[in-house]
């Protein structure tokens, strides 16, 4: 991007954040939705007759029932989550999964066809396939090669089209966290949203940017609880942001994003946080000791260093060893063929069981 250009979305590093608002950012129809009222939308209040959503009134063939629709903005998980993370209730939107919440800030953000992203590969998949899906173009300005921003790359790849910055922090599949003034970086100085994905956020050294949220009205921090929680099945996942972000965020968000199941077990699971506590200490703990087990192995070349709960590991056959592993009902994922990672097997950290079972296996590969 040519000099002049860039000043119009790049201040001059005065740490003043351009960021007007969302009114050049949302997508015309976005602002003009009206969105979908539902039965629960309209009426909240108690009462002993509800014949306003067509449900089944009889019940559940289940032990217990779920015939009634989801609150629509999860509310009593949000108070949970707010007191945990300290964020109004306001500034919180939930979906099903994280990935809902990528997909519906392209879907509220990026004209198809028109509009662009930046992504920093190797990073975590879902933000090409969402824009993919979207139709919105990725500009890709690597890493670095100790896996940091490249902020001089990014500042070129901006035009007027750019709408948003993908950070994952820690960062998948690397592990390592981006610099925290880097990040501040752009907040201060791209007009569009820069969205900070913390999915590993609990097993960093880091602390969340959820606390710089009153600071950057173009912050998105995107968390979930499929990690450290360890509910990946029940699909709930927290984008927080300023309160007119989430506004539009539920506007686009299907009514009954995260059903009633998920939100009641989020909301007890909520009540535990001194188990998923333990279980960070521990992971952390076997993360060190899969380490200490990995480096000692002729085949493999460097361990990068983790603030995730998994850990990417350079070996000098990574398809042999995965297809060895593989025979042995052992299954880490294959990331030699992304950018920067050749060589690279993702681990997870497992049960210290798990992890044993590993480090044994490896012993007899050739
Ligand atoms: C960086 C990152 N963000 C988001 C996700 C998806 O999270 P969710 O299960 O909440 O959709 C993952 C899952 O692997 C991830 O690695």
């Amino acid at each position: 991007m040519k000099e002049e250009e860039n000043k119009q979305y790049y201040s001059d590093k005065n740490g003043n954040s351009p960021f007007r608002g969302l009114g050049g950012l949302l997508r015309e129809n976005i602002k003009r939705l009206v969105p979908y009222s539902s039965a629960r939308d309209e009426y909240q209040g108690e009462a002993s007759v509800f014949l306003d959503a067509n449900e089944n009134a009889f019940g559940s063939p289940l032990e217990q029932s779920y015939n009634r629709y989801p609150d629509p903005l999860q509310i009593e998980v949000k108070k949970s989550l707010s007191a945990i993370k300290g964020v109004p209730i306001r500034n919180i939107f939930l979906g099903n999964g994280s990935d809902e919440a990528i997909d519906i800030l392209y879907r509220s953000f990026c004209n198809p066809g028109v509009d662009n992203v930046i992504l920093v590969p190797p990073t975590y998949g879902m933000y090409q396939v969402s824009a993919n899906i979207n139709d919105v173009a990725i500009r890709n300005v690597p890493l670095t090669p100790d896996f940091q921003l490249n902020l001089e790359g990014i500042a070129e790849a901006i035009d007027k089209h750019t709408k948003m910055i993908f950070v994952c922090s820690p960062n998948n599949p690397t592990g390592n966290s981006i610099n925290r003034a880097d990040v501040e970086t752009l907040l201060a100085n791209f007009e569009g949203l820069v969205v900070v994905d913390e999915a590993y956020i609990n097993f960093s050294r880091q602390r969340s940017f959820i606390q710089e949220l009153t600071e950057y009205g173009n912050l998105v921090v995107l968390q979930t609880l499929s990690k450290a929680w360890g509910l990946a099945g029940l699909r709930v996942g927290m984008a927080f942001a300023s309160e007119e972000i989430i506004e539009v965020m539920n506007k686009v968000k299907p009514p009954y994003n995260v059903n009633e199941a998920s939100q009641q077990l989020a909301l007890q699971a909520l009540a535990n946080i001194e188990q998923v506590n333990a279980w960070i200490k521990e992971t952390l703990i076997q993360r060190d000791k899969l380490v200490l087990g990995l480096k000692d192995f002729e085949f493999v070349e460097d361990i990068y260093p983790s603030d995730a709960n998994f850990i990417l590991v350079k070996t000098t056959d990574p398809k042999g060893i995965y297809n060895f592993l593989v025979q042995q009902g052992i299954i880490v994922r294959d990331r030699s063929k992304v950018e920067l990672c050749a060589g690279c097997l993702r681990v997870t950290v497992g049960t210290p069981a798990e992890n044993e079972i590993l480090l044994n296996t490896l012993q007899d590969y050739k």
